[in-house]
């Protein structure tokens, strides 16, 4: 095709998508049918990867929990029984030990069968300044946040790519967009964690494999516990977002196939306007937002990982 052509059809199909979003502003989007699906979750111990296990269960799917806390996964998988899982599995596997993961991976493959909705979710904060972090506990919040979700890929994207049908989903943050003052390792993870999903998504655009979607999850904080102690300088505008409400959000996006979903809404705007306006600008509106508030969060990284 000529450039002529080329931009041309460049040009009305970005007024049909703008029109097509605009529409679905009145009209909802279709939502996809995963009953029967095998969906595994890691980190689903606790907090939103809990809540994500009972949506998904409550759409009859087949569920695997993988988390480092044996009792956080047997809680969970009482619940999404109870929420109307057709199956629940769960797995010890710590996601940050890539033989490990292909170990309890192959496991899985054995006793349930092919994963079709991948939920990387399980992650740690050292809640440090950068200085005074840990070696380890930097290399761990690398692991855990970004290189688990290389190792899970590995392990059940081909079967993905073999069917042309799946999901991926990662779990990673509004840190995954927007440098944050005291977050320093945790937000190079999440920017890595970003930039590794969209960039796989487009593989598999390109090869054609357009049946395994992508969803990446980019919330501000959230109450689970997780960022214990943070506050919002305007609740108004950057609410802390209630955990019901994120893990509702999720399903939601999985289910219509939403690509990039980033809460709260202004998540949408700062984000955009961090690429548009001057650094001075961007960087006032930084502070007028927070960013320059030093995140005051409690982790309970050390309840995991013996530091050294
Ligand atoms: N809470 C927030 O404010 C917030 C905001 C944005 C993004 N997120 C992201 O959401 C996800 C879930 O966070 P949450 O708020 O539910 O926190 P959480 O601490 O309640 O849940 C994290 C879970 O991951 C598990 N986990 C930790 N290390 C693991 C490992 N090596 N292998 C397997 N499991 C491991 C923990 O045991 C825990 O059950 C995380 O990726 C987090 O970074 C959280």
């Amino acid at each position: 095709m000529n450039f002529f052509l080329e931009t041309i059809q460049v040009l009305l199909l970005s007024l049909w998508y703008n029109v097509e979003s605009f529409i679905h502003i009145f009209v909802s989007k279709k939502k996809k049918n995963i009953a029967g699906e095998v969906v595994l979750i890691t980190g689903a111990g606790s907090g939103i990867g809990r809540l994500m296990a009972q949506e998904f269960a409550a759409r009859g799917t087949v569920l695997v929990l993988w988390d480092i806390n044996q009792d956080g996964m047997k809680e969970t998988a009482g619940l999404a029984k109870q929420s109307g899982a057709s199956r629940v599995h769960y797995y010890l596997c710590d996601c940050s030990d890539k033989n490990e993961v292909y170990r309890v991976a192959d496991q899985v493959k054995r006793e349930v069968g092919d994963v079709s909705i991948l939920v990387n979710n399980a992650g740690i904060v050292t809640g440090k300044k950068f200085m005074d972090a840990p070696d380890s506990l930097i290399e761990k919040t690398m692991e855990v946040n970004t290189m688990a979700h290389f190792w899970t890929y590995k392990a059940f994207l081909p079967a993905m790519i073999a069917n042309n049908h799946g999901h991926l989903v990662s779990i990673a943050s509004s840190a995954g967009l927007i440098g944050v003052n005291g977050l320093a390792d945790y937000c190079a993870s999440k920017f890595a964690a970003v930039g590794f999903a969209e960039s796989v998504g487009l593989e598999l655009l390109a090869t054609g494999k357009d049946g395994v979607k992508t969803t990446i999850v980019c919330p501000y904080f959230i109450n689970t516990g997780m960022f214990n102690g943070c506050q919002t300088k305007w609740p108004r505008l950057m609410p802390i977002l209630d955990p019901d409400y994120v893990a509702k959000k999720i399903i939601h996006a999985v289910l219509t196939d939403q690509v990039f979903l980033l809460m709260p809404k202004s998540m949408y705007l700062i984000t955009a306007l961090k690429n548009v306006v001057q650094w001075k600008q961007a960087s006032l509106l930084g502070s007028y937002l927070g960013s320059s508030v030093q995140v005051d969060c409690h982790t309970n990284t050390s309840l995991h990982y013996k530091l050294h």
